[in-house]
């Protein structure tokens, strides 16, 4: 079937909009119609090969939303017309997935950042060249093609247009915070970058009762949207000394939760200075393979203090994604004032604008 897809053929260079084949589903598949996809800072990422060099070409996008257009012959879990959120892929066999835990699949890169399917092939191509595949779903086109473990079904009467970004971004920011950090009532947190992830960690931690919550960010825009959104306390690190900002709105005590999602070693320093005995620091900023940090051992160890990756926040995306939609569609859980809609044939633009900081969440509609 010939579909119309955002393809990427070069680091730094702007998507192109063409003509892409996509094969039938196979058996354990399912062809998606996107209506909407979340532009995620990692697809920029990607394309320009600082984390992964995911190859060109190669059709991008992991925050898809849809309505299933047809299944493969084995699937069970969804039928045509059903509304889906596209999340990222996973074997379904590993320790990691048998626990309910995809996000740390044993073959979770192979799964999602080879540029295929985990067998080596793609469901898209042109004029019989392979076009890459990315995150088991390829959103930034008009069809997609996941496998049924990856997809997630959602009620029908939620707006489908704006529940793409749980599949990451939310997602990711809310779960560091609900599941791998387990914050509670009346602790203290600081989210650090208020981009996508950081505000849907913000809103997570006000969910659940945090008393102090710290957003730090170099644009104050961002700031001011943090603090509607549940900050109860704001720190620009280029107009005010962060430590002891830090310091000062814990009492002295130091903070019980930090967690990064700028990718800066510097940062992530300094958020795991700022915790309190027993604190942890959770980080998510994409960093390439081989980029250090340099801890204080003392610190760390004396009031034993955890320092934890986290992947997709945790999430069974299965069990996750419709508690956090319905808290979106109760209004407790605000995602819409992230949002910003583009018609797909503009995604350059709105990449440009979420890389000025001008827009959170650039959501692109078909
Ligand atoms: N681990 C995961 O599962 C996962 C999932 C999604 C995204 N990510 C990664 O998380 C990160 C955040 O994603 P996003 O979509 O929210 O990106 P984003 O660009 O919207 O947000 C990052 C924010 O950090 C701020 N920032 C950057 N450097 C800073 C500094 N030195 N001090 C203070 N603030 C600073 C930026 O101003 C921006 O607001 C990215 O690196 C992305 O690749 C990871
Ligand atoms: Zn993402
Ligand atoms: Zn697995």
């Amino acid at each position: 079937m010939d579909i119309t897809a955002a393809v990427a053929r070069g680091i730094g260079q702007p998507f192109s909009i063409e003509p892409v084949e996509i094969e039938e589903p196979r058996d354990d598949e399912v062809l998606v119609r996107l209506v909407a996809t979340g532009i995620c800072h990692t697809d920029m990422s990607m394309r320009d090969h600082k984390i992964y060099p995911v190859p060109h070409p190669v059709v991008l996008g992991h925050e898809g939303a849809g309505v299933i257009e047809r299944v493969g012959k084995a699937v069970t879990k969804v039928v045509p017309g059903d509304h889906v959120i596209l999340v990222s892929g996973a074997c379904g066999h590993c320790p990691s997935c048998e626990a309910g835990l995809p996000v740390y699949c044993y073959h979770f890169n192979e799964h999602n950042f080879y540029g295929s399917r985990a067998d080596g092939t793609s469901p898209l191509s042109q004029h019989g060249e392979m076009v890459h595949y990315f995150q088991a779903q390829s959103s930034f086109a008009t069809f997609s093609i996941a496998r049924e473990r990856n997809v997630v079904r959602v009620p029908k009467e939620a707006p489908l247009e704006m529940l793409g970004p749980f599949g990451c971004g939310v997602m990711t920011g809310a779960g560091a915070i609900i599941n791998s950090m387990t914050v509670d009532v009346g602790d203290s947190v600081a989210v650090f970058g208020t981009g996508a992830v950081g505000l849907s960690a913000i809103m997570a931690a006000k969910l659940v009762g945090a008393a102090t919550i710290v957003a730090v960010d170099m644009l104050d825009s961002r700031l001011d949207l943090a603090r509607e959104l549940g900050a109860t306390d704001t720190i620009n690190p280029q107009k005010e000394d962060m430590a002891a900002a830090l310091k000062r709105i814990t009492g002295g005590g130091g903070l019980n939760y930090a967690l990064d999602t700028t990718a800066n070693m510097g940062v992530l320093r300094q958020a795991i200075d700022a915790l309190a005995p027993r604190g942890t620091c959770g980080f998510v900023g994409g960093a390439p393979p081989g980029m250090e940090l340099t801890i204080d051992v003392e610190h760390v160890m004396v009031g034993g203090r955890t320092i934890r990756g986290i992947i997709q926040g945790d999430s069974n995306a299965d069990v996750f994604l419709p508690k956090l939609v319905e808290l979106f569609v109760k209004g407790r859980f605000p995602i819409h004032k992230l949002i910003r809609f583009y018609p797909f044939a503009e995604i350059n633009t709105a990449v440009e604008d979420a890389l000025s900081g001008k827009v959170v969440k650039p959501v692109l509609r078909f």
